[in-house]
């Protein structure tokens, strides 16, 4: 089976089964989604390379660094968009690069509605963002419109995945890591993930 890096860390576990659980009204769902997010960015962003930059502090000089490179969030329109503050908490100078994308419900191919990156990149790094990676489809056609873009280090965070977005997902972009914070059981005949957490944007956004 294709490889994703599955969180362990036992604050997600118990913030993902709040999550999960219908009862959840949105505002909660909300500030979990954006909880979960910071605490799989964490564990995703500890590659980033830092450069040298002495700071002075009221005793004296001391070595510090800075992260050397740009970073890029591309959440994917409209789940996707719940992600971003708890990234923004961590890294408040993130670019944020919105693409816009629904799976059409009887094939679950992804159909475009929303693009304006400029021409040329302005990041080195990019974060994919999206809640639920279910077929796949939509997060690599999102990494395709990004590798056009010209961008090369590219990461995927998504809360939940299932067997068969992980496996489509790694086989046409194997050079992305995938960060979850749980990998589910399957899709079910309509393509939700199963236990899953229901319809990710609907439950944030309460249009359910
Ligand atoms: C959901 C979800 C992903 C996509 C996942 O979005 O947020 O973008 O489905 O499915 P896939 O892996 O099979 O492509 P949806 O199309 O429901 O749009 P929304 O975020 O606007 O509700
Ligand atoms: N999109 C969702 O919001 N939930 C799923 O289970 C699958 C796709």
């Amino acid at each position: 089976m294709a490889k994703a890096h599955e969180s362990t860390h036992p604050l997600v576990k118990h913030k993902l089964s709040i999550l999960r659980d219908k009862a959840t009204e949105p505002r909660k769902f909300r500030e979990l989604v954006s909880e979960i997010t910071a605490l799989l960015t964490y564990e995703a962003t500890a590659d980033l390379t830092t450069k040298e930059r002495s700071v002075v502090t009221p005793m004296g000089e001391a070595a510090g660094f800075q992260v050397e490179e740009n970073i890029g969030l591309v959440p994917i329109l409209r789940a996707g968009l719940g992600m971003v503050d708890g990234i923004w908490d961590l890294m408040p100078d993130a670019q944020v690069w919105h693409i816009g994308l629904y799976r059409d419900e009887k094939t679950l191919q992804p159909v475009q509605y929303y693009n304006k990156l400029p021409t040329a990149p302005t990041v080195g790094v990019c974060l994919v963002l999206d809640p639920m990676l279910a077929t796949g489809g939509s997060a690599a056609a999102t990494i395709n419109i990004i590798k056009k873009w010209g961008v090369k280090k590219i990461k995927y965070i998504g809360i939940l995945g299932a067997p068969e977005g992980i496996e489509h997902l790694s086989k046409e972009h194997p050079d992305v890591p995938i960060y979850l914070g749980a990998i589910d059981s399957h899709l079910n005949d309509i393509g939700y993930i199963v236990p899953g957490l229901g319809d990710a944007g609907d439950r944030q956004f309460g249009t359910g």
